[in-house]
């Protein structure tokens, strides 16, 4: 069906409002102004706006015209917290895994699925100079091995940035990796085997029950609250009761409750595993993505007996494609070499250099701060829209940075039967299965909100919330 007039000047505005043209609390241009601006008559400038009005995206004030309604999150109600069984399991939901990434990757699918950015929220620009200027200036961008541990301009900037974190980094204790999954799966190589028990966080991301898997090793999922993080009791039991070989937790952010633990409960799971002597590797990808105030802390930063593995990378901020991430740890450096070493000889040339160019050149932090904005921006927008349009009974994460939400529906929808439905209507989604080794968390899903804002993307959470209401009527 056609869009009237007035609903695509709504829609247009509304994607002002969503990229923050117009951010919470300000006002929108007078009508007149509207009208001229936009070449349309007083009455279809009225019929937008007050559609915007009904929806609760704008708010008419008095003798001053309509204002961007402030957002508040204080009616969205949180995922419950996760209660796994406290026994290690082998991870069965892999295989799942890779079907769902796979058949969500075709172009004409709007992309919920996977915690990728679209490339608007990323400098493809400077660092597609950053690479012309490499392949340019540096003959041997190609034809050299970068060996680990890995380009030592790099290394250098990525210890400096480190200090963020509060940790203080020699560039000699960094080791580049592929990105960060294999930084974690260096990092569980290093203090593990298989047939080990690894401590988890349930839900988790996907790439690290499939790393547990492909190592051979076994997942213990330890319960997480979506405000407090990991508990740190049932960890403890857990200790107690099993023979964990290393604990992986994401520091800041994570995936996909979007939670940031507080610095004393950080410090407090530093301690308690190197009271056990257990190694936690640290998985700090979002830790630059924080929507307010200061960078938060690493694990790491509380680290006094180099037991933490810090792992991270820069497919979130600057370029997935590229490939580069890094193990920062001093007293497993020589054994992540090693492996790196036997693995696959070393990271690319070309993404290295490219990317320490960048770092040296392109101002990476103010870049940091308009994408946080975004980001929050992003998020907000859909968790309004999925408060608008899902069922009754939905609860929903409110991340504190990141961009992917964590959304709990009514336990009578299966989240792989969403997952199909959804995928016929060509948008994708993240079913919760995925997120536990033993396939928990079925009333769940995960949105990745970092994309192109657009009419398809209101339009496909619409259709999602319908498609969810009529899995749990039925
Ligand atoms: C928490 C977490 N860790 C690791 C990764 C993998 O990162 P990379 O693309 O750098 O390998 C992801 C990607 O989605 C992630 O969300």
């Amino acid at each position: 069906m056609t869009e009237k007039l007035y609903e695509q000047i709504a829609s247009q505005l509304r994607g002002q409002i969503a990229r923050g043209v117009y951010p919470p609390g300000e006002r929108l241009p007078g009508i007149r102004k509207l009208k001229t601006g936009l070449g349309v008559s007083i009455s279809t400038v009225l019929s937008a706006l007050a559609l915007l009005e009904a929806e609760g995206l704008i708010e008419a004030q008095s003798r001053s015209g309509f204002y961007v309604k402030p957002v508040t999150l204080a009616h969205i109600t949180l995922p419950t917290a996760s209660q796994p069984d406290l026994i290690p399991q082998p991870v069965t939901s892999q295989q799942l895994a890779l079907n769902l990434v796979k058949a969500s990757h075709h172009v004409d699918i709007l992309q919920l699925s996977t915690a990728v950015p679209d490339e608007c929220f990323l400098p493809t620009d400077a660092i597609g100079r950053s690479v012309a200027h490499v392949s340019r200036r540096q003959k041997e961008h190609s034809s050299y091995y970068e060996f680990p541990p890995g380009h030592i301009e790099l290394r250098r900037q990525i210890a400096k940035r480190l200090v963020m974190a509060g940790c203080e980094a020699r560039p000699d204790d960094v080791v580049i990796t592929a990105g960060c999954q294999e930084a974690i799966i260096l990092a569980l190589q290093a203090v593990g085997a298989p047939g080990d028990v690894v401590a988890v966080e349930s839900p988790t991301f996907y790439g690290l029950l499939q790393a547990i898997n492909y190592l051979g090793m076994k997942a213990l999922e330890i319960p997480t609250d979506p405000v407090e993080g990991l508990n740190l009791g049932a960890l403890e039991m857990a200790l107690e009761q099993w023979q964990i070989k290393a604990c992986v937790a994401v520091s800041n952010f994570s995936n996909p409750l979007g939670y940031c633990m507080s610095d004393g409960r950080k410090a407090a799971l530093v301690d308690l595993l190197e009271r056990y002597q257990v190694p936690l590797i640290e998985d700090d990808i979002y830790g630059d993505l924080g929507f307010s105030g200061d960078r938060p802390v690493a694990f790491k930063a509380f680290d006094t007996q180099d037991q933490v593995l810090y792992c991270s990378s820069f497919s979130k901020t600057v370029a997935p494609g590229l490939r580069v991430g890094w193990v920062f740890s001093h007293q497993y450096r020589e054994k992540i070499e090693f492996l790196k070493y036997v693995n696959n000889l070393s990271a690319p040339t070309l993404s290295q250099r490219a990317l320490a160019h960048y770092l040296q050149h392109a101002n990476h932090d103010r870049f940091l701060r308009r994408v946080r904005s975004q980001y929050q921006r992003q998020v907000h927008r859909m968790l309004d829209l999925i408060t608008h349009y899902f069922p009754t009974g939905t609860r929903v994460s409110q991340p504190k940075g990141g961009f992917v939400i964590w959304v709990e529906l009514p336990i009578q929808v299966n989240a792989l039967e969403l997952y199909r439905l959804a995928l016929e209507a060509r948008i994708s989604i993240a079913p919760g299965q995925i997120f536990s080794a033993r396939q928990k968390y079925e009333h769940f899903i995960r949105l990745n909100s970092a994309v192109q804002w657009s009419t398809r993307v209101e339009a496909a959470l619409k259709q999602l919330g319908q498609l969810a209401s009529t899995l749990a009527a039925s």
